[in-house]
């Protein structure tokens, strides 16, 4: 999943994703966010559907913050189907169950796709703010909901 999403175009340009990943910098990413989970910091999931078909990722992150971050992106033979809106909302429902009030999540200006899914999750754009991608700024909005 690491390596096909990473030879994403769209999922390189809208997330941290490096482009062209191969196995053993795949497999010592996964171990990073291994560690992070294990830290209590973040989850990160694989999707799948009901016929066993792997869909994508998703995940939430700043769990050691006030407010958790939900992330999420798509094969694009995945998409189209509501998956990246039950993966959000299943994590939100996750946050409520431990206590999170709200969550957030960050979007690339310009990112529709992603916007229409913050917003059919229930999330409203709460302001915007200049972080580094790629090693060039990128404008990001944020989005927020209460659990
Ligand atoms: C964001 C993402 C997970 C959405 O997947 P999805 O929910 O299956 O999304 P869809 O392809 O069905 O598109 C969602 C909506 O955006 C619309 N949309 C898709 N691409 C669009 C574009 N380029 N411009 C405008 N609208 C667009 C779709 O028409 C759809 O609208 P609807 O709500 O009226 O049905 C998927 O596009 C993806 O993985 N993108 C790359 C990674 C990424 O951006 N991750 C999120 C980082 S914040």
């Amino acid at each position: 999943m690491e390596v096909a999403l990473s030879a994403t175009p769209d999922v390189v340009a809208w997330t941290y994703y490096p482009a062209g990943l191969d196995e053993q910098a795949a497999r010592e990413r996964i171990g990073r966010q291994r560690q992070r989970a294990a830290q209590g910091i973040a989850r990160r999931y694989v999707l799948w559907d009901a016929a066993g078909t792997e869909l994508g990722t998703c995940g939430i992150g700043a769990l050691d913050a006030a407010e958790p971050e939900v992330f999420y992106a798509l094969l694009p033979a995945a998409r189209g189907r509501g998956a990246a809106t039950s993966a959000v909302l299943a994590l939100v429902e996750w946050a409520r169950s431990v206590g999170c009030a709200t969550v957030a999540l960050k979007t690339i200006e310009g990112n529709a796709a992603s916007e229409r899914v913050a917003r059919r999750a229930g999330f409203t754009c709460s302001g915007g703010s200049v972080e580094e991608q790629h090693g060039r700024p990128v404008r990001l909005l944020r989005w927020t909901r209460v659990t």
